[in-house]
């Protein structure tokens, strides 16, 4: 469509009537907006996600409940997340874009960027990690790719929506800094890089405050702090009073109340309580909104057999090769018999329930690909071992499976979680396999010990207990319509595992920081670890884990050399460029994701021990070589100051660290920045040694203070690190002290008032 066959929407807001205004800011039924005919606004149609597209043909539910038309079911995000490749994200973002244009969409719901916080969150499956950057990356080009197409995207689920449990009432009770340093930049990131057409507010409250009528969030933080142009919709049911949200920044109410939120809007207009220009604003985001979405063209059929393969391309990207020793893996293209063991090798388990539960257009089965993958070389004896969702173990399943693996060469057991362990709507009981698949691995190992193990799950499982019994462990998390083809790719090295860990997976359930803290009571969830999510949490606890954030094998090895760390810009906005020479050391073509740590041991405020700043994959043929480089700008480097409200980069030392793993680092560096010269402010509860510390506040306090007895104390060398550490009002009110309470407020509004 042209620009001319848009609406012109300033004409539109100005023909409207207030109550017309009002009542597109409510959908017209589960998917839609409403349009307005006299002056030719169209409804448009805004579904699931994100994934892939999930339209209902018929009954409409936003549980996943109904069936929708057939789609391609990429990874979920926790299988998708594991390739840190910003450029597949992309190309999966358009082939979404040509799905929605092919089904007349405008806007997909997705992707959701909450932090991984608890492995026990019931839709962890849709979210990428726990590092709040490479959800960020991922989910920036994502959007991109979507909206490349000219189909919109929502960005969701904003904020602070890390578990379901509770998840359309509770409070999460987040510390200002945490939340910006940990559970918004990811939304900041896309937001900023990918301008979404839309962002989805939560349905929970923050520090007491419902996302949807959360001026903070909605207003300061996103439109004013972070720039925000597009429209802000309700997550399906999440407004909590509709006048409140209009106020706060909440434009459209979805599905539709069938009036009711406009009756509500209409009331408050009329009592003076909400301001007309408040209505105004979000009619004209909603028509914005309907104008962009009239850019797009539509396509007659999207390429079924295209979209599938990017599929695949995306699950060998994804599954993540935890072990392999003895190199058990790939397998041997000929040789003796290998059995297949598990139900999922047969009956695939590719993605998670609920809102994002897309109808495939085909499934590839990992068996189907196996036999036809080693059809003529090698036997294929396949056991189903369990069934998926049953409890207990079944002795003929198990004694079947025995007999096929001690005829076997090598075993390749298929586990998982099963489809109701996870899901949209609760969370999770515990971190383990199904007692009984972990029972059946035992026994097929001990009559045949050559065991790979494939894993099917949404979210990490803990393999501490029984991992001894398998020397190969292939994570697939869930990989999507093409996962079982890519599967059995990467078992017969047709192509190399390249995924790395998007979250730790702890030796024990009990270490994950979340403990004691999930999912709250009586509505409120404390976020009390703080900063400390993921590696964040075991590393500054010294805990081992059995993963850890990053970490992937590959058919072949990789050598890291010749790290150069440049200070290309210093200052407020330093630029640093890191780069290193990475070289496929080994004999198979294969992927390397090089990631790269920032510590910052010497700060005025605590800071994890070290956080992801940056990455870069490459791919190289056997013997090649190539230099990686990742810049790193001011985030890189600064805390969200509370003192200051605001972003701060503190000057002094920082390391860099280069590494395959968050636990395996192969090449550092130190650098030395200025920083921005921002002081923490000078009040009269500041410390002495606050003072002491303060560029021009040592010298006005040794000034006032010289030839005083309080003085003398102050300096002296054994008391004088008790008295610097009493805040310099209290002082100022001992007898005999020099000061006056008027003369340190003064004195401290000044010092604070000048820059550094
Ligand atoms: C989910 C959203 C989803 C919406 C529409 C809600 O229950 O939280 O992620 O987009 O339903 O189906």
């Amino acid at each position: 469509m042209t620009d001319e066959n848009r609406i012109d929407v300033a004409a539109v807001l100005a023909e409207l009537t207030l109550d017309e205004k009002a009542a597109l800011l409510d959908g017209s039924d589960f998917w839609h907006t409403q349009g307005v005919e006299r002056l030719g606004v169209p409804a448009i149609m805004m579904t699931d996600g994100p994934h892939g597209l999930r339209k209902q043909a018929n009954e409409a539910d936003h549980l996943g409940l109904n069936n929708s038309v057939p789609a391609t079911c990429f990874p979920p995000a926790a299988g998708v997340a594991s390739s840190w490749d910003p450029a597949l994200m992309a190309r999966i973002g358009a082939a979404l874009g040509d799905e929605c244009r092919a089904s007349d969409v405008a806007v997909l719901l997705g992707p959701g960027v909450n932090m991984k916080r608890s492995p026990l969150c019931g839709r962890n499956f849709e979210y990428f990690s726990e590092d709040p950057l490479l959800a960020g990356v991922l989910a920036s080009s994502l959007v991109s790719g979507i909206q490349s197409r000219g189909v919109g995207t929502s960005l969701k689920h904003f904020a602070a929506n890390n578990q379901e449990t509770d998840r359309m009432t509770v409070s999460a009770e987040v510390d200002e800094r945490t939340l910006r340093e940990i559970y918004l930049p990811a939304f900041e990131r896309v937001v900023t890089e990918a301008q979404p057409w839309t962002v989805m507010c939560s349905y929970n409250r923050i520090n007491g405050v419902y996302a949807s009528e959360n001026s903070w969030l909605l207003t300061d933080v996103l439109r004013r702090g972070w720039g925000y142009t597009g429209l802000v919709v309700s997550d399906w049911g999440a407004v909590n009073e509709r006048d409140r949200g209009v106020a706060a920044g909440l434009d459209l109410e979805m599905p539709s109340s069938g009036g009711l939120g406009t009756h509500r809007v209409l009331g408050a207009v009329a009592a003076g309580e909400l301001p007309e220009d408040a209505v105004d604003t979000a009619a004209r985001n909603v028509l914005n909104l309907v104008a962009k979405a009239q850019g797009r063209t539509p396509l007659e059929a999207f390429d079924v057999d295209a979209h599938h393969a990017l599929a695949h391309q995306a699950a060998l990207e994804s599954a993540v090769l935890l072990k392999n020793e003895g190199g058990l893996l790939p397998l041997a293209p000929a040789g003796g018999p290998i059995a297949v063991i598990g139900e999922f090798a047969r009956t695939p388990r590719y993605q998670g329930a609920g809102s994002s539960q897309v109808n495939p257009t085909r499934v590839d089965a990992a068996l189907d690909a196996l036999e036809a993958g080693l059809i003529g070389r090698r036997e294929v004896v396949f056991a189903p071992g369990f069934t998926i969702e049953s409890e207990d173990a079944e002795p003929a399943l198990v004694a079947e499976a025995v007999a096929a693996a001690s005829a076997a060469d090598v075993v390749v057991v298929f586990l998982g979680l099963p489809p109701s362990y996870e899901s949209e709507g609760y969370d999770r009981e515990h971190m383990e396999l199904p007692a009984q698949q972990v029972e059946l691995l035992r026994q097929v190992a001990a009559a045949n010990p050559n065991v790979v193990v494939v894993l099917s799950n949404g979210s990490a499982v803990t393999v501490s207990d029984w991992e001894a019994a398998a020397p190969a462990i292939l994570e697939g998390w869930l990989l999507g319509q093409a996962g079982g083809a890519a599967t059995a790719d990467l078992l017969l090295g047709a192509a190399s595992p390249s995924g790395k860990l998007a979250e730790t997976i702890p030796v024990r359930f009990e270490d994950n920081p979340a403990v004691g803290n999930f999912p709250g009571e009586h509505g409120v969830v404390r976020y009390g670890e703080g900063l400390l999510i993921g590696y964040r949490w075991y590393d500054a606890h010294a805990l081992p884990v059995s993963y850890p954030f990053g970490h992937g094998l590959s058919y072949t090895s990789f050598a890291y050399s010749d790290l150069a760390v440049r200070v290309v810009e210093d200052g407020a906005s330093p630029r640093v460029a890191v780069s290193l020479t990475v070289t496929n050391t080994g004999a198979a073509a294969g992927a390397e994701v090089v990631q790269v740590y920032v510590t910052d041991a010497a700060a005025s405020v605590y800071r994890p021990e070290q956080e992801l700043r940056g990455f870069a994959r490459v791919e190289l043929e056997p013997g090649a070589s190539e230099r990686v480089e990742v810049e790193l700008g001011a985030r890189a480097f600064a805390f969200w100051s509370t003192a200051a409200h605001g972003w701060v980069v503190e000057g002094g030392a920082f390391g860099i660290r280069v590494g395959a793993s968050s636990r395996d680092i192969r090449l550092s560096a130190d650098i030395e920045l200025a920083g921005d010269g921002a002081l923490a402010p000078l009040t009269v509860d500041s410390t002495a040694a606050e003072f002491l510390a303060h560029p021009r506040g040592g010298d006005w306090l040794r000034g006032v203070l010289e030839g005083n007895p309080m003085g003398a104390m102050l300096f002296d060398e054994q008391h004088g690190r008790m008295m610097q550490a009493i805040p310099l009002v209290r002082l100022a009110r001992f007898p005999g002290s020099p000061i006056s309470e008027q003369q340190l407020a003064e004195a401290a509004a000044q010092l604070s008032a000048v820059s550094a």
